[in-house]
């Protein structure tokens, strides 16, 4: 079986061996509480056998219902924010068509929800006008206000277009079995509906069908990317030096020397939105108790002519994870110039990856250099197959991590108190 890989030997001149060593009891004691559920938090371990348990039935179902939703409607919004939007949006993005959108598989989706931006809005409004669309809504709890928003313009848009039982057919809710505002309507109108395990939390549920309903509507194989997940977990589950764990070792041990910053980056604009599902993973599960480290994100090589320059010489307080993709599914040839004005004719016939790949490494070697421990990790491809490897390996290292933290690192308190203030201040 091929598979993602983990390579952490760049941050030797950071972190001792014996330092990393000594750390390793720490990591096998938080996998062996996240596996017998007795750390923090040990309510919302679903995600840990997500890719074991989902049974045929349910991804059959999962696959009818966007082969149906297809069929009648040539958009489908996809409403929901946080854990409820980024897994769908991160596996479509890194799969689609950069030009195409998801035209290239018969069928456009986009996303609401995830903001409050009027202008927004409007817009959407104005392009779904004249467009046979759909609405996938997504929400846990049922009552967060950015999709509860939006879903109420785009249901009223809906039915005023349609009729109130044609856009029944059109609209399914992703929610909690029993409770909520969004069960409570779904229930009302008689919507298709899809349960969010209680015991799984949003970020952690793009395996659920928060993330495989959008991804399948895109087109995409869902089979593919459950089967990649179970095999991460196959190999990382009871391994107690697996990649999920060195990880969350490399991380923590320089968390502890003072860099308090990680920086995943990539060399594939395709890769933005699993950086971003990346963010909200680490950022609300580690960022409590006046501790964690803080994820940002890069996109090399488009930032190194932003943020490149704070990364080299900047305060030294940066990590780099970078996900390095080995093969591109096309070949590009850099042509040959007459006037080679730009000097670039030394470039003439290779191949555009073979740029991208040297200028990967030589970033490497230069953020090393200025005091930037690196690791990587490896995708062979940009599949669904290796996007689910990915996802469970950055899953299962969140878990370890943040207990070695000492957090709980599957609540999100935090996120309240904008919500308390808003709506205080909205009266
Ligand atoms: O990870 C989380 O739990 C959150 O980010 C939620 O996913 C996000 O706030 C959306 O919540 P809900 O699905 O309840 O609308």
């Amino acid at each position: 079986m091929d598979s993602i890989k983990f390579d952490y030997s760049k941050i030797c001149n950071f972190v001792t061996k014996e330092e990393m060593i000594a750390l390793y009891p720490e990591a096998r004691q938080a996998l062996k509480s996240l596996k017998e559920g007795t750390g923090k938090g040990s309510d919302f371990l679903g995600w840990l056998n997500l890719p074991v348990e989902i049974t045929s039935e349910q991804l059959a179902d999962i696959e009818k219902t966007a082969a149906e939703l297809r069929a009648r409607t040539q958009v489908m919004v996809v409403i929901g924010i946080g854990g409820s939007y980024l897994g769908a949006r991160a596996v479509i993005e890194a799969l689609a068509d950069s030009f195409h959108n998801y035209e290239n598989t018969g069928m456009k989706v986009i996303f609401a929800g995830h903001n409050i931006g009027e202008d927004y809005y409007h817009e959407l409004i104005h392009y779904l006008q004249n467009k046979e669309f759909g609405i996938c809504v997504i929400s846990k709890s049922g009552t967060t206000t950015e999709p509860a928003i939006a879903f109420r313009l785009l249901k009223e848009l809906l039915e005023a277009k349609v009729g109130k039982e044609e856009a029944g057919k059109r609209i399914v809710a992703i929610t909690d079995a029993s409770k909520g505002a969004l069960r409570t309507l779904a229930d009302q109108e008689g919507y298709k509906t899809f349960v969010i395990p209680d015991n799984v939390g949003g970020r952690f549920s793009v395996l659920t069908p928060v993330g495989l309903l959008p991804i399948a509507i895109a087109g995409f194989d869902i089979k593919e990317l459950v089967q990649g997940a179970i095999e991460m977990r196959k190999a990382c589950i009871d391994d107690e030096k697996s990649i999920a764990l060195e990880y969350a070792v490399a991380r923590t041990a320089l968390y502890r020397k003072g860099y308090a910053v990680e920086l995943l980056a990539n060399f594939n604009p395709k890769l933005h939105y699993i950086t971003e599902w990346w963010k909200q993973l680490y950022g609300e599960s580690e960022g409590k108790a006046n501790k964690g480290i803080f994820p940002a994100g890069v996109d090399f090589t488009t930032d190194l002519h932003s943020m490149g320059q704070y990364i080299q010489q900047g305060v030294r307080m940066l990590m780099e994870t970078v996900i390095s993709v080995g093969k591109p599914h096309y070949q590009v040839q850099i042509p040959s110039d007459a006037a080679n004005l730009d000097k670039l004719n030394f470039l003439a016939g290779k191949r555009v990856d073979e740029v991208n790949k040297m200028a990967e490494l030589g970033t490497q070697i230069a953020h090393v250099d200025g005091g930037v421990p690196n690791m990587k990790v490896c995708m062979p491809a940009l599949t669904a197959q290796y996007i689910g490897q990915l996802f469970y390996f950055f899953e299962l290292a969140c878990g370890i991590s943040g207990s070695m933290l000492g957090v709980n690192p599957f609540d999100q308190p935090g996120v309240e108190a904008y919500k308390n203030n808003m709506f205080a201040l909205l009266d």
